[in-house]
């Protein structure tokens, strides 16, 4: 018995958080979450929750309204395995210059996942989320060795 497959057992969606591939046979969490109009559903009470966080308020005021509402729009999708219509800088690439700590990013999910949970998602989903919220740290927290990026 392989470990990583013992936990997908029982769900069907386990193992299937590869980003960017909304047409596979089998629907994306995004697409089984109701696609782009619940993502912007979403947007609208995390952008709240992160914007009434005193810790996390000063990267986003740095920024318009529509950019931050954009980049809650991909973060969303990106971590629920949208299609990844995004063509910009990669994430570290984006993230590195803004030296966010491990403790910023780790509010930030939290915020993501009291969301996902108050409007109902499930809790496979969620699973995957978390999942991917460790898989791409390491591109978004500070790395501390940023200089020359
Ligand atoms: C799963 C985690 C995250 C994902 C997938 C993500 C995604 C993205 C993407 C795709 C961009 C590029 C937008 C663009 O240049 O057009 C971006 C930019 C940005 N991100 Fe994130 N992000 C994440 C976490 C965070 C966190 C934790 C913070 C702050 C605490 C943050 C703050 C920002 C800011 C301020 C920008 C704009 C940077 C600029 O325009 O110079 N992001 N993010």
């Amino acid at each position: 018995m392989t470990e990583s497959e013992d936990s997908a057992v029982s769900s069907p969606s386990a193992g299937a958080g590869t980003p960017g591939n909304g047409t596979a046979t089998r629907p994306s969490h995004y697409e089984r979450i109701g696609g782009a109009e619940s993502v912007k559903a979403a947007v609208g009470l995390f952008y709240d929750r992160v914007l009434a966080d005193a810790e996390l308020a000063p990267y986003f005021t740095a920024i318009n309204m529509e950019e931050q509402r954009r980049h809650l729009v991909l973060m969303l999708t990106v971590v629920l395995g949208g299609p990844n219509n995004y063509a910009g800088r990669g994430l570290a690439e984006a993230h590195q210059p803004l030296d966010i700590p491990d403790e910023h990013y780790a509010r930030v999910g939290a915020h993501l996942i009291d969301t996902l949970t108050e409007l109902g998602v499930p809790a496979d989903i969620l699973d995957d989320v978390r999942a991917t919220l460790v898989s791409v740290r390491d591109q978004v927290v500070s790395s501390g060795t940023s200089a020359g990026v």
